[in-house]
């Protein structure tokens, strides 16, 4: 059942380009609109919210996230993410017009099922991205919009975090589309450039073996940094966890411009960090600031493991290991820039001989709060 691979880790991970296909199809017309009719929530009531929430634990939150960078883009919806353990405990102001979206790929993570009884007590409606049919947190959602990246085993997240984001993507996009913003050229451009995204993570797939090389050569290092900006800010945290869960490595995730408040103490001799790029097309002064935060570290030894766009080449006099991915819009950059995150933690758990599927301590899915 793990189809040739040694672990359900390593399967889940190659099965992410046909996940993230199955997520889009028949949510996209053939006139490149979105058609979300399952929302069960109607275009009229999205018209009225005032207030996005979103809720979920672990990579589901990571996911959650980036989201909002989506949502307040291309919806102009304020948008909060809250970890779903901390939610109900600090009185969150909720309304009629909030939308809650709760992520989970099992359904039945106990912390975000009490946020989102929380939330519906308080008269909101929510929103469920779910991949598992028929689980909890969709059964007590008002609406759900269910992932398919099919049964996930390992216990670490891959694909179910891929699809999270495509779902979050497809919600953000339906929002301006049926709020109408002056981001609709905006929006068209995506869809297309989401309906061809798959083939983008195949890409990164095929070219994993260096990553796969690297990771082996850091099995005994104590600590490994991640840096992004923007939404490569989550995908940091979500490299830092992936490194935590499968090689029980310290391991942290930093906004890059945090650097300089205080992480950059922490820089050391052959200290690895990743760092992942913005595109220098779109928000290109992110871009030349993260460079800078390049050089900064790599002059005070780091070794620097770079993740950066195709053709990008103003990164290669400062890094130490260069990994490439697709070119993509800036908003959608998770869903290439993760991919290699996944392969190295999973292979510097192998290295370190660890259970890459079932890591020690950890449940696939926990129902107690
Ligand atoms: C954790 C799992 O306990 O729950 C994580 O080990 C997962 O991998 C988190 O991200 C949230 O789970 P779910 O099912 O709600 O997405």
């Amino acid at each position: 059942e793990k189809g040739g691979y040694d672990y359900f880790m390593l399967k889940e991970i190659a099965e992410q380009p046909k996940a993230v296909a199955d997520t889009l199809l028949g949510r996209i017309d053939a006139a490149g609109s979105l058609t979300l009719d399952e929302l069960r929530i109607s275009a009229a009531e999205l018209r009225e919210v005032d207030k996005v929430v979103i809720v979920a634990c672990g990579t589901a939150f990571h996911a959650g996230l980036i989201a909002k960078y989506a949502i307040e883009h291309w919806t102009r919806i304020p948008c909060e993410v809250e970890l779903a353990s901390e939610f109900r405990y600090r009185d969150p102001i909720l309304g009629a017009r909030s939308l809650v979206i709760a992520i989970s790929q099992s359904g039945e993570t106990m912390d975000t099922l009490m946020a989102l009884r929380h939330a519906r007590e308080q008269g909101s409606k929510v929103l469920a991205i779910c991949n598992t049919n028929g689980s909890t947190i969709p059964r007590e959602s008002d609406a759900v919009l269910y992932t398919h990246a099919g049964p996930e085993v390992a216990v670490a997240s891959t694909k179910a975090f891929l699809t999270q984001l495509v779902a979050c993507y497809l919600v953000a996009l339906y929002l301006g589309q049926v709020r109408g913003t002056k981001w609709g050229d905006e929006i068209q451009a995506v869809i297309r450039d989401l309906s061809r995204i798959s083939n983008e993570v195949e890409r990164v797939l095929e070219t994993m073996e260096p990553v796969r090389e690297l990771a082996r050569s850091l099995a005994d290092k104590k600590t490994v940094l991640f840096l992004g900006r923007h939404v490569g800010y989550p995908v940091a945290l979500e490299g830092a966890l992936k490194l935590k869960e499968l090689a029980y490595m310290h391991a942290e995730g930093f906004a890059a411009g945090e650097l300089k408040h205080g992480p950059i103490a922490l820089i050391e001799e052959d200290l690895p960090v990743v760092v992942v790029v913005p595109s220098p097309r779109g928000r290109s002064v992110l871009h030349d600031k993260i460079v800078s935060n390049i050089q900064e570290i790599r002059a005070r030894g780091a070794r620097t493991i770079v993740i950066a766009e195709e053709g990008d080449e103003t990164v290669v006099p400062y890094a130490d290991h260069l990994i490439r991915i697709p070119a993509t819009p800036t908003l959608l950059q998770p869903l290439v820039a993760t991919v290699p995150l996944q392969v190295f933690a999973c292979e510097l758990a192998t290295a370190r001989g660890n259970e890459v599927d079932q890591p020690r301590n950890l449940a696939k899915s926990v129902t107690v709060e």
